[in-house]
């Protein structure tokens, strides 16, 4: 598929897990070289990140940080705090990652709907220009729906972030990815994909994931996040 973003070449992804290697599979797929690490010794991946072919490479987690141009972040949520802020300082980090309190147990600071969870880890991040994508999407529809830019029925991922340049690049990214992008706003708006959200799980064209943004602010979620945030719900954006 491919992209015209010289920006990019090494594509990093950070948790080796269902959607962390369907995410390495579609970046080589779309030409680049693929850096992958789990928590531990790269070893333990070998055999999976294999199957992607001699563009992807099992890594330690430091290494993904130091050499890749775009990280995408595709661990627990929870586990955040391991990320290694130093070495990912000035990188471009996409995050996939996800609150999902039946499976990561209940946290409040993950709770809290006055902050979305992608600026939860900006704060942490200093120095990293963080934009969150590829997180709606179920990793069996990610690896099924992939189709070249212009195929009919193309489906469509949501991006959010605070600078336009940085957006951008992760919109080309997902075009060649096999998505059509689409902008949700900024990272704070990033909630509008969160678990809760009617996007969340969105399989769809973009003018159907636009129209779900859209109904955000009127929804049950996005009334309660305009409460948390004391903001008209008809300002939410
Ligand atoms: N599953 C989906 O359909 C889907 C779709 C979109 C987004 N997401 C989000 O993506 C994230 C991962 O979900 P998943 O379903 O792929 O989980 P998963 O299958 O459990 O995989 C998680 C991976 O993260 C690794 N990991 C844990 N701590 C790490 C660290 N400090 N550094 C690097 N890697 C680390 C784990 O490695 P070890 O086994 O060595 O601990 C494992 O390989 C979640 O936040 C989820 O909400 C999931």
């Amino acid at each position: 598929m491919g992209t015209d973003d010289e920006s990019i070449r090494v594509v990093g992804i950070l948790g080796a897990g269902r959607v962390g290697l369907v995410l390495a599979r579609l970046a080589v797929n779309a030409g680049y070289r693929v850096l992958v690490a789990g928590s531990g010794d790269p070893a333990r991946i070998a055999a999976p990140v294999a199957t992607l072919g001699p563009a992807a490479t099992a890594v330690q987690a430091s290494v993904v940080a130091r050499e890749a141009d775009a990280v995408v972040l595709a661990l627990p949520l929870p586990r955040y705090r391991d990320l290694p802020v130093e070495a990912l300082r000035g990188t471009l980090v996409i995050d996939a990652m996800n609150y999902w309190w039946e499976v990561d147990g209940l946290r409040d600071d993950l709770a809290d709907l006055r902050t979305s969870t992608s600026e939860t880890v900006r704060g942490f991040l200093a120095g990293s220009r963080v934009v969150k994508a590829f997180n709606h999407m179920g990793y069996r529809d990610l690896e099924d729906e992939a189709r070249p830019s212009g195929a009919p029925g193309r489906k469509a991922i949501a991006i959010a972030g605070d600078d336009a340049a940085d957006l951008a690049v992760v919109a080309g990214l997902v075009d060649a990815f096999g998505f059509d992008p689409v902008i949700a706003g900024p990272l704070a708006e990033g909630i509008k994909l969160e678990p809760g959200a009617e996007a969340f799980g969105a399989d769809v064209d973009a003018d159907q994931l636009r129209a779900m943004l859209d109904r955000f602010p009127a929804s049950q979620r996005g009334r309660m996040v305009a409460r948390a945030r004391r903001i008209r719900p008809d300002a939410a954006g």
